[in-house]
């Protein structure tokens, strides 16, 4: 497996897998891999000649009052983790590579999608992750792209993005990897203390329950985010940022033409805000 610090000897290296016939599987993250990471990994692995993931806490999609600073990083153990699970090369860049001090372009998407859910509460946060995603996706130019669906905005996003502006890359969306008790695995779980982390399997129930009761069918969708934000009050270190049941392709208010249906939560437990959902189908 190699580690690639720089952008233009990731770029060659792909570039000459490609010329060699090879298809090519990338998998984006910022580090402090854990089995969510992992799957998307083995997918990637499965379905590819050549598995590329990159590490890199991006800052530009951090609000400067957010955990950027803190942001949990341990590059031992995630190469480990690669080098097990078959990857072929780490790119591991610097913040100087990827802005060096003359950077100025930004991606900032128009319409509602950024603006809803997590976009209202962090309103920069998708302009960052457009940006670095983009220059990712030319850095390591791959067949196919990995990301998990507890992003379900930062998914749909990114494939509006590459729908817009043409990137040849196939995003693939990958389930919610959970812990037994159902919390999504997350990096930021690392920040939860023991009795924060107990709390936290709030937010999976309400998920649990509003998905149930989705599929039931008998309830409104205001009753079903009701019954959700009082499974969610009933925890006293829980505090909501939103809860939301609306259309998975345009994030706003489900309509006669809506085909699945995400329901989406964020909440802070303590000063950690994770966030979860569930996307069901319609019939
Ligand atoms: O999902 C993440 O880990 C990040 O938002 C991503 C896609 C790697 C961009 O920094």
């Amino acid at each position: 497996m190699q580690i690639i610090n720089t952008a233009k000897q990731t770029q060659q290296q792909v570039n000459e897998w490609r010329k060699a016939g090879y298809t090519i599987g990338f998998v984006p993250t910022m580090g402090f891999l854990h089995e969510g990471h992992k799957s998307l990994i083995d997918c990637s692995v499965a379905e590819n000649d050549k598995t590329v993931v990159s590490i890199f806490v991006n800052p530009t999609q951090f609000a400067p009052t957010e955990d950027l600073e803190k942001y949990p990083k341990d590059f031992t153990a995630d190469s480990t983790m690669c080098q097990n699970a078959g990857v072929d090369l780490i790119f591991f860049p610097q913040n100087e590579e990827m802005y060096p001090k003359n950077f100025a372009t930004n991606i900032t998407m128009n319409g509602d999608i950024t603006k809803q859910l997590c976009g209202k509460s962090r309103p920069t946060h998708f302009s960052g992750v457009c940006t670095v995603v983009a220059k990712l996706f030319n850095i390591v130019p791959a067949d196919n792209a990995y990301f998990g669906k507890k992003d379900a905005q930062q998914l749909a996003i990114i494939t509006q993005m590459v729908q817009d502006l043409n990137f040849s890359v196939k995003i693939i969306g990958c389930p919610i990897i959970r812990e037994i008790d159902g919390l999504a695995k997350s990096s930021r779980n690392s920040y939860l203390s023991a009795d924060e982390r107990k709390a936290a399997v709030i937010v999976s129930k309400a998920i649990f329950t509003g998905e149930k009761l989705a599929q039931e069918n008998k309830l409104t969708v205001e009753q079903i985010v009701n019954e959700m934000h009082s499974i969610i009050e009933s925890e006293p270190l829980a505090k909501i940022d939103y809860v939301e049941i609306v259309d998975l392709a345009t994030l706003t208010k489900i309509s006669q033409n809506t085909i699945a249906i995400l329901g989406a939560v964020a909440v802070f437990i303590g000063k950690t805000r994770l966030i979860d959902n569930f996307i069901l189908e319609r019939k």
